[in-house]
């Protein structure tokens, strides 16, 4: 096996940290990555499509068939600590019918909500629990709008570690609160909104001996990655125009710029693609730095996509050098926008929440501004499934979202057990 050595940096002053330590942010108090020397690293295509052909469970695993470039296994000791929920193979949709309706001719879509817990949240949450299984945690928590929380929730419960997880009250969607509480985490509904819960589980983190696994923890980041890569073997290494994803924390832009630059390095693709990061426009401080060139603002968020109401990104440092290296963009779109995209979403017959629709939105935005061509190959990430929020998809139907036009409704019709009625109302 190819072995990368790797060990943490400071991604503001350069410090270097040793590898498996509990910490997520040096000294000076910036972030961390983890950098790997791929120097010794002889990582290439042809191996990585035989382990996805193989039958052992790690190989098989979307996140730890990458793992020279997570975190290199050949350490038995955590090989053996590995929590995998078989994480990541999602399917990378063509998605014609929708890329039409938007103007994008060769429009693909990844459905990151195929993931065991119904997100992306999944890939890197393999990453943390491994690593914080390894250092002995009894207790791991977070702060989230939903995701992360169940799937901290799921992993933790495979490992046998007590989760803790912090969410805005009130403001989760029911599909996602659900599974925190049948996973069996200790949930807080906290009064206030996500950023008030990370602020507080992070100071947690610092008093007690609770293990953090938001994305400001270097390995989630790492986990993250396994995205891109995933996108790039399923197109044969075929580097595509551009990848589109929606923004919130800023995590997952992050962790996709700094795999892709990765396999770049190592040559296994020969180029890199553009990047567009798409927020709520109610939770746009990433899109108001990007556009003044300034530092990130922190913002009071609300939009219907709760999964990025998110109006204090900790990751926002990070995620703008990754979107520099891939002369990526950064874009806006409404509440509106986000769900008459998710409409053509769910009515494709793929379907998924609110803040993965962003995708779509603003894929249809920068084509019709000329920032991406109508015949460019663009892969939209779709961060999450359809059912961790079906009370907007009902509301939506029904004509009950508040400021919210049901252009597409397919509303259920009442009728009474008549076959003749029933007949009638097929026919109109
Ligand atoms: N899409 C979905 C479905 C999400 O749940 C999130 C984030 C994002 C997009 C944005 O990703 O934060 O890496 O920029 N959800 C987090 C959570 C914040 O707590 O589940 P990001």
């Amino acid at each position: 096996m190819s072995i990368c050595s790797w060990h943490l940096a400071c991604a503001a002053c350069s410090q270097t940290y040793a590898g498996l330590e509990r910490r997520y942010r040096c000294e000076c108090g910036g972030t961390l990555d983890v950098v790997h020397d791929l120097s010794a690293c002889t990582l290439d295509a042809a191996t990585l499509d035989a382990r996805r052909a193989s039958a052992d469970p790690l190989d098989r695993s979307g996140v730890w068939r990458f793992r020279e470039l997570i975190l290199p296994l050949e350490d038995e000791a955590l090989r053996q600590c590995v929590v995998s929920r078989g994480e990541g193979n999602t399917h990378l949709y063509e998605a014609r019918r929708i890329g039409r309706s938007i103007g994008v001719e060769n429009l693909w879509l990844k459905h990151e909500g195929e993931n065991p817990t119904g997100s992306f949240k999944d890939r890197g949450m393999t990453a943390a629990l491994s690593v914080a299984k390894h250092m002995g945690m009894g207790t791991v928590a977070c702060a989230s709008t939903g995701n992360t929380s169940a799937s901290m929730a799921s992993y933790a419960a495979r490992a046998e570690m007590q989760a803790v997880v912090f969410i805005p009250d009130g403001k989760i969607a029911y599909g996602k609160l659900s599974q925190a509480l049948a996973y069996g985490a200790r949930t807080i509904q906290i009064q206030g909104d996500f950023d008030d819960a990370m602020a507080l589980v992070q100071d947690l983190c610092e008093d007690e001996d609770i293990y953090l696994v938001n994305s400001v923890n270097p390995f989630r980041i790492e986990g993250q990655k396994a995205i891109g890569f995933e996108i790039l073997q399923d197109l044969g290494w075929k580097v595509p125009d551009w990848i589109v994803l929606p923004g919130g924390n800023l995590g997952n832009n992050t962790a996709i710029a700094k795999g892709l630059i990765e396999l770049h390095a190592l040559g296994i693709i020969d180029k890199l693609p553009r990047m567009a990061v798409v927020q709520a426009a109610g939770a746009n401080p990433l899109y108001t730095a990007w556009t003044t060139d300034s530092d990130v603002v922190n913002v009071r968020a609300d939009t219907i996509a709760t999964a990025i109401k998110i109006g204090a990104p900790v990751s926002w440092r990070k995620s703008l050098r990754g979107l520099k290296a891939l002369d990526g963009v950064v874009t806006e779109v409404s509440d509106q926008q986000i769900m008459d995209a998710k409409a053509l979403v769910d009515a494709a017959g793929i379907g998924a929440e609110p803040a993965s629709c962003a995708t779509v939105a603003g894929a249809q935005r920068l084509v019709a501004e000329g920032i991406i061509p109508h015949g460019a190959h663009v892969v939209g990430v779709l961060t999450g499934h359809l059912l961790k929020d079906p009370d907007v998809v009902v509301g939506y139907h029904t004509g009950k979202l508040g400021g919210i036009e049901s252009n597409l409704a397919n509303a259920p019709k009442a009728a009474s057990a008549d076959l003749e009625i029933i007949k009638a109302l097929l026919r109109d």
